[in-house]
């Protein structure tokens, strides 16, 4: 999925070689909170938590059988920089969508994550969905301002904050 009229940014659709290029990216510039789950042992990238990783992804979305959501490899300039994903979930009548996106350090606070933001609520429309929500925690402020310049409201819950946009 290239982003209009920013060709050096793409979206690509998770496989396995992309998980192993997403693994390595992570491993080398960002924090194991940041992109999975928390997991019981030892702090940093040990071997348990990679194979935890690359499970947790493989059952999200790459096995057929398991699959809950889509996932993209964040390529900028032909170099795997991070992910997106959009989990579809049901709520009311309408059809939501919960995203969420990481980015390695290096390339953060350059207008990245608000570009592949633009793409995932794209591909949110285009799905049909009619709502898009996302969580993140009340420290994060990147994480706010890049929700907010969707449009979404946020709503504070305890240590979390709640983004909701309307499609
Ligand atoms: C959150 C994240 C995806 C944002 O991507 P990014 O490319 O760094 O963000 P952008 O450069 O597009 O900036 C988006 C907004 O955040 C602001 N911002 C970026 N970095 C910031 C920082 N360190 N502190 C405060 N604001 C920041 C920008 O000014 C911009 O706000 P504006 O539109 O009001 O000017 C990225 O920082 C990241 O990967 N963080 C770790 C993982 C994470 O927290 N994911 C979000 C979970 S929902």
């Amino acid at each position: 999925m290239p982003v209009a009229g920013e060709s050096e940014i793409a979206l690509i659709p998770l496989d396995e070689p992309g998980l192993a290029r997403l693994l390595a990216a992570a491993v080398a510039e960002a924090d194991p909170l940041e992109v999975m789950p928390p997991v019981d042992g030892p702090e940093g990238w040990t071997d348990h938590r990679r194979e935890v990783f690359l499970a947790f992804h493989r059952r999200r979305s790459l096995d057929p059988e398991t699959a809950i959501e889509s996932t993209w490899v964040v390529e900028f300039d032909g170099a795997t920089v991070g992910a997106a994903r959009l989990r579809p979930v049901s709520a009311d009548s309408a059809l939501e969508v919960e995203a969420g996106v990481w980015l390695i350090r290096s390339i953060r606070g350059r207008g990245i994550g608000r570009r592949v933001a633009a793409v995932l609520l794209e591909s949110a429309r285009d799905g049909g969905a009619a709502r898009f929500v996302a969580t993140t925690t009340v420290d994060n402020t990147a994480a706010h301002r890049l929700l907010r310049g969707t449009g979404a409201d946020l709503d504070v819950h305890g240590a979390n904050v709640d983004a909701r946009l309307e499609l």
